[in-house]
């Protein structure tokens, strides 16, 4: 049970402060009777809000398909952001909704977003070596030697002095400029780098898998809902 100011607010129907204002405002009900005292105790199940359930009381996973030129950080001195596109109740909750994972600003595809920070461990922690699936256009014809050598686990990028971790490359001979690579690990601008260790610069890059998870027919911009059985 949670006092139901604590509650709204981190919904992010209103702040607590403003709780008391809220449910003057609103018609909200605990098991069927109205409730104007912000530290009433409740079970999330029983609280209607103008006739509906709470919005998502258990936590927000959500698939995007990150359009280019935003970003995933939440400052927004940074330029616009995947966050602006949600819905601002959702932007208001508290823990916050943030990316699993970041993608640059010049890549598109799938980001997956939670305000839940133990699914931010499950997804990005080395330990459970998530796959992740890139796919590249990049500005020469890509050698089929490339396919061993990010196989082999032993490139090592500018900068850094651990190798990455074995890479599956996919190549496609009737189109020499674009690659697949399934990385398992997420270092800093990895696709971009491990390519240009090659001596190939990425022109555009996308994301079309997350662990189990696919872009599948996502318009850029458009979010969905993980369904249970993608989790
Ligand atoms: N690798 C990159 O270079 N950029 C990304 O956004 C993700 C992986």
């Amino acid at each position: 049970m949670r006092r139901l100011d604590q509650l709204l607010a981190s919904l992010g129907y209103c702040s607590r402060r403003e709780a008391r204002d809220f449910l003057k405002k609103h018609a909200v009900t605990l098991r069927g009777q109205p409730v104007r005292d912000p530290s009433a105790k409740t079970a999330p199940a029983d609280v209607l809000v103008d006739g509906e359930p709470l919005d998502h009381p258990d936590g927000l996973l959500l698939l995007m398909n990150k359009p280019l030129g935003l970003v995933c950080s939440h400052d927004e001195r940074e330029g616009p952001r995947i966050y602006d596109l949600l819905p601002e109740r959702w932007r208001a909750r508290n823990p916050q909704v943030t990316s699993i994972g970041r993608l640059d600003k010049d890549t598109s595809g799938l980001i997956l977003l939670t305000d839940q920070t133990e699914l931010v461990h499950k997804y990005t922690s080395p330990k459970h070596k998530v796959p992740k699936l890139y796919r590249a256009t990049t500005d020469r014809d890509l050698p089929s030697d490339l396919v061993p050598l990010f196989a082999a686990g032993t490139l090592v990028l500018d900068g850094e002095t651990a190798p990455c971790a074995p890479a599956t490359l996919r190549l496609f001979p009737a189109d020499p400029r674009t690659a697949e690579l399934t990385l398992i690990e997420g270092k800093y601008h990895q696709v971009r780098r491990m390519f240009a260790a090659t001596g190939a610069t990425v022109l555009t890059l996308e994301r079309v898998q997350f662990g189990r998870f696919t872009l599948g027919d996502l318009a850029p911009g458009q979010f969905r809902h993980a369904l249970a059985e993608e989790i």
